[in-house]
């Protein structure tokens, strides 16, 4: 005889389990309906996982019929309660409510970038911090940049142009990566870090890439991709370091800047700047991982379709040559400047163009701080995702006619409907989080492919895969772009 007796029947423990269990799986099912109303999206969430097997892979396909399905459409992944919105409308809304919406970047965002980055700074907080960072994106900051650019640009295509001799194409979906990371390291902490650590900092970042999943396995365990990404960063922030203590150190014996972080160093120590002027190295080098995470793939991406769509549009390569010839008057060994940028409205259109059709950043995503009543009948409840989509706004042919051609003449015409809707081009968002990169970023693009279309000939070898599009935190060709690259003769 049991001292206590057992007051389950026979099997009671089994019975009680199922039933604890069914009952959470049932308000699971019920929190689910509850916040989604009456928004298009599956009527009931898979139990405890819902969408994360999409999330892992997304489509462009799967995304399309997210936003097709509504101008607000609802979602559940890990028991996060998403709301995807699809029109300009309600994009731009969501980022110009800083009240009741903050960027919370990818679900793994904060243990990759580290919580306290400036980037999840909220608020006024957040505006004075980046008013501090404006200065860094002046028009002087990029006359200093754009040699560096220049100079890496062309090392880079002598190594294409040599790997090229073999007559085989080859995709550009990892030496366009490479090229990108070696100039944002050259710009950023020039040269303080050496070309031994940059490729270690480049090949690393590939796991922070692979990290950037819209929702990720919910524990950073040795293993998975989240703890590679916070491995990787660890790597890059001891350099980064490292290249802030010489900054300042160079810019303390008194000579000129030649990157970012001595021109950030620099304009801090002027008598008449006003803002907060003492920045530890860990600060200054987490502003510049910030540079690095929000630029690395949207820059690859960029550059890539650039590469692709130049190529398969000859008419439009021809005239971004004669622009070139034009500027250049016959030197094109001399490297560029912003003055002979700003002499090519060409060029800046067709940079323009390539980032509507194929948006690198497709949407961001936010998360409600309190409840947002979004529409008339609809409040987003707090603690949810939501997520301003972009791609329908940029491709909207009521603004963009032909939305699916590649017309960079579109940009031309100030009083074309691209131009005149200036809130639909939310290639770099909007509101107080608005890209502070965009300037170099359409710079840097524009110079890249200005340097190739004289320097190289290049022809797309296009697949089956060619306009497929590849997910991997921003939009890649399926098959990498694959170029056949040949030395362009100048008679
Ligand atoms: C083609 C290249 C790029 C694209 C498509 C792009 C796109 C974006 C987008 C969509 C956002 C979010 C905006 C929002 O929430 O409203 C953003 C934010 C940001 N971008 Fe870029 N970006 C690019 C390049 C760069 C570069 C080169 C840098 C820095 C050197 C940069 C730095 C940032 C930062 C720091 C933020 C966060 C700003 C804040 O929270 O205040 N981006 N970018």
């Amino acid at each position: 005889m049991p001292a206590f007796p057992n007051l389950l029947p026979r099997g009671g423990w089994f019975y009680t389990t199922a039933a604890i269990v069914l009952s959470l799986l049932a308000l699971e099912q019920t929190v689910y309906r509850y916040k989604k109303r009456h928004l298009p999206g599956d009527r009931w969430t898979i139990p405890i996982i819902g969408k994360f097997a999409d999330s892992l892979h997304p489509t462009m396909e799967g995304y399309m019929k997210q936003w097709q399905s509504g101008a607000l459409s609802a979602l559940s992944v890990f028991n996060i309660f998403i709301v995807m919105a699809s029109t300009n409308e309600y994009a731009r809304k969501i980022l110009n409510s800083p009240t009741h919406a903050e960027p919370c970047l990818v679900h793994s965002a904060k243990q990759v970038l580290d919580p306290e980055n400036w980037v999840f700074l909220t608020g006024k907080e957040h505006v004075e911090y980046r008013r501090g960072l404006n200065s860094l994106f002046t028009r002087k900051a990029l006359g200093l940049y754009i040699g560096i650019q220049d100079t890496i640009t062309r090392k880079h295509f002598a190594r294409w142009l040599e790997a090229a001799k073999d007559g085989k194409p080859k995709p550009i979906m990892m030496t366009a990566r490479d090229l990108n990371m070696e100039t944002s390291l050259a710009v950023f902490c020039g040269s303080h870090i050496p070309e031994k650590a940059a490729k270690e900092i480049s090949e690393k970042y590939w796991d922070i890439t692979c990290a950037l999943e819209l929702v990720n396995f919910p524990l950073a365990l040795p293993g998975t991709k989240v703890y590679r990404a916070i491995q990787a960063r660890k790597v890059a922030m001891k350099w980064l370091e490292f290249a802030a203590k010489k900054s300042k150190e160079s810019v303390a014996a008194g000579n000129a800047p030649e990157c970012m972080l001595e021109e950030w160093v620099a304009v801090l120590s002027e008598p008449t700047y006003k803002g907060r002027k003492d920045f530890t190295d860990n600060e200054m080098a987490m502003v510049v991982f910030s540079f690095l995470f929000a630029s690395q793939d949207a820059m690859s991406s960029g550059l890539i379709y650039g590469f692709q769509h130049l190529a398969d549009h000859p008419e439009v390569l021809a005239k971004i040559k004669e622009e070139q010839e034009r500027v250049r008057r016959g030197d094109y060994e001399k490297p560029l400047t912003l003055e002979m940028m700003d002499e090519m409205p060409y060029l800046r259109a067709m940079v323009k163009e390539t980032l509507r059709l194929k948006p690198p950043v497709t949407m961001v995503p936010y998360k409600t701080t309190k409840s947002f009543p979004i529409s008339d009948d609809y409040t987003v409840p707090a603690g949810s995702m939501v997520i301003p989509a972009f791609y329908l706004s940029l491709h909207d042919p009521e603004v963009y006619p032909e939305p699916e051609s590649f017309l960079p003449e579109r940009w031309l015409d100030p009083q074309s409907s691209a131009n005149t809707n200036p809130k639909n081009y939310l290639t770099f968002g909007s509101g107080p989080h608005k890209c502070i990169g965009l300037e170099y970023a359409m710079m840097n693009i524009g110079l890249v492919l200005a340097d190739a279309t004289v320097l190289m000939d290049w022809e797309h070898v296009a697949t089956p895969e060619s306009d497929k599009v590849q997910i991997i935190a921003t939009l890649f060709p399926k098959d990498g772009c694959l170029l056949r690259l040949t030395p362009r003769e100048h008679i």
